[in-house]
């Protein structure tokens, strides 16, 4: 009875409102800002090449690059050449000048097939060349962003440590102010491209006793007296990706390379962070969707008791529960990119997209070999290779207790950006 009358009264109000609205010639305005789900000509175009370019140029060979940890030269200087090392950067400076949406949707189809290539991308595009294009100055942006964004060098982004990893602010690299230039010492651990990129972007502390406002941010080049490559880490998944520590020891780095005002570095990280976060989650997104579309492919091939394995509902039902999830993760890997190509604050969006998408990929993963079986488990069939990948989206750029962090003091209040309603065109509580 009282489920009737607060039925009556809501339907009463959205009446009223909707009286009002049309009283106030707002519901024709309405109809120009209504939710738009269809991707663009040009979007569907970039999303179409390259899911050519995975099944042409990736695809072959990826197994062999998994098995041997080869780095993909050739592959991601064609992806360079192509445009997708750079590609939100303007042309100005040599990118291919698309929005955030175009990002997604490429890094979905690379990493469908090569998550190893994928995050090479990731990183130059999202962590690289956007740290560069939106904090350096003009003069480092002609020197060293030009190059990245046409993919003719690549670069690396060195926050983590030996024993600063989810602590980002707890930095034993030191930057010393030496009056012209900075002498930087310490060592970075995990780091993507790194022996492969020529270009670093270094976080170091300046001045310990301001904590992260004493932390600054650097461009430093491979190439300098000091700067020592580490052995190849030897990974669980993405193995074909370049991952090493990097030692650095009084290495001189002019004054004219550091990104933004002195003590600017922690900000500089979290932000292209914010930024990447989404990156890792289209990567994650695509993990999660190559697993399925090779789960759909097999099940209707695969025989067991006298049918089709898709016409058992225990392999339907899995498939109903992992096409449901990858289509949320989609759509919050876009409302992310949209936010940011809004120039709306992302930060909340872009860690809920990393945080879903990366355990969706885990979840879909771990299905898309049962659903397999045996064959499941085998190289041949590469999901087991997609199920060892997206572990790894769970823990770089923030691991997935981080990004509940960022989300719980964003939603309680407590972030510096302040209050949170439920969806950028939600009611609040
Ligand atoms: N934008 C702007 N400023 C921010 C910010 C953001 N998104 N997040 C934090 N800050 C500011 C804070 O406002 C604060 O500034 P004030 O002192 O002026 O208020 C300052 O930075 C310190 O912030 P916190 O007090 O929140 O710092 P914290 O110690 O509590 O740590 C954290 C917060 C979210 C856990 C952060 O340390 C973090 O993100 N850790 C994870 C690091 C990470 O993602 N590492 C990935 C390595 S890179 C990588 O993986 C690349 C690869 O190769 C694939």
């Amino acid at each position: 009875m009282m489920d009737n009358v607060e039925f009556c009264e809501t339907d009463f109000f959205t009446s009223a409102l909707m009286f009002n609205m049309r009283l106030r010639g707002l519901i024709p305005l309405l109809k120009h800002v209504i939710m738009d789900f269809q991707l663009t000509e040009e979007h569907l175009m970039i999303q179409k090449a390259a899911r050519d370019f995975a099944v042409n140029e990736l695809l072959p060979g990826v197994i062999e690059r998994d098995e041997h940890q080869q780095f993909p030269v050739e592959q991601i200087r064609k992806l360079g050449e192509l445009g997708f090392l750079g590609m939100m950067v303007d042309p100005k400076y040599g990118g291919a000048g698309l929005d955030t949406i175009s990002y997604v949707l490429a890094m979905e189809e690379i990493s469908k097939i090569d998550a190893s290539t994928s995050v090479c991308m990731s990183v130059n595009n999202s962590l690289v060349c956007w740290g560069l294009e939106t904090y350096g100055s003009e003069e480092q942006k002609q020197k060293y962003l030009v190059p990245l964004a046409q993919g003719q060098v690549i670069g690396a982004f060195l926050l983590s440590e030996p024993e600063a990893g989810s602590d980002a602010t707890s930095q034993r690299t030191t930057a010393e102010d030496k009056g012209d230039y900075y002498l930087l010492n310490g060592t970075k651990n995990w780091i993507t491209n790194g022996n492969s990129a020529s270009t670093y972007l270094v976080i170091a502390q300046t001045h310990p006793e301001k904590g992260s406002k004493g932390i600054n941010a650097f461009i430093v080049e491979k190439s300098w007296a000091g700067v020592t490559i580490g052995a190849k880490e030897n990974k669980l998944g993405i193995r074909g990706s370049d991952t090493h520590s990097i030692m650095f020891q009084d290495v001189k780095v002019p004054k004219e390379n550091r990104i933004g005002e002195d003590g600017f570095g922690f900000k500089f990280a979290m932000k292209t962070l914010a930024g990447g976060r989404i990156g890792i989650a289209s990567q994650a997104l695509g993990i999660a969707s190559g697993a399925y579309e090779l789960a759909l492919k097999y099940s209707k091939e695969r025989k067991a008791f006298g049918k089709e394995i898709s016409q058992h509902q225990a392999i339907q039902f899995k498939l109903a529960d992992m096409a449901t999830r990858i289509e949320a993760a989609r759509l919050l890997c876009l409302k992310a990119a949209w936010e940011k190509d809004q120039h709306l604050d992302y930060t909340l969006s872009g860690s809920m997209a990393k945080v879903f998408a990366s355990e969706t990929a885990m979840w879909v993963t771990t299905e898309a070999v049962q659903v397999h079986g045996g064959y499941g488990y085998v190289k041949e069939y590469h999901v087991e290779r997609l199920m060892r990948d997206a572990k790894i989206t769970q823990i770089y750029e923030g691991t997935s207790e981080v990004q509940r962090i960022v989300i719980s003091r964003t939603t309680i209040g407590l972030a510096a950006s302040g209050g949170w309603q439920p969806s950028a065109i939600g009611f609040s509580f």
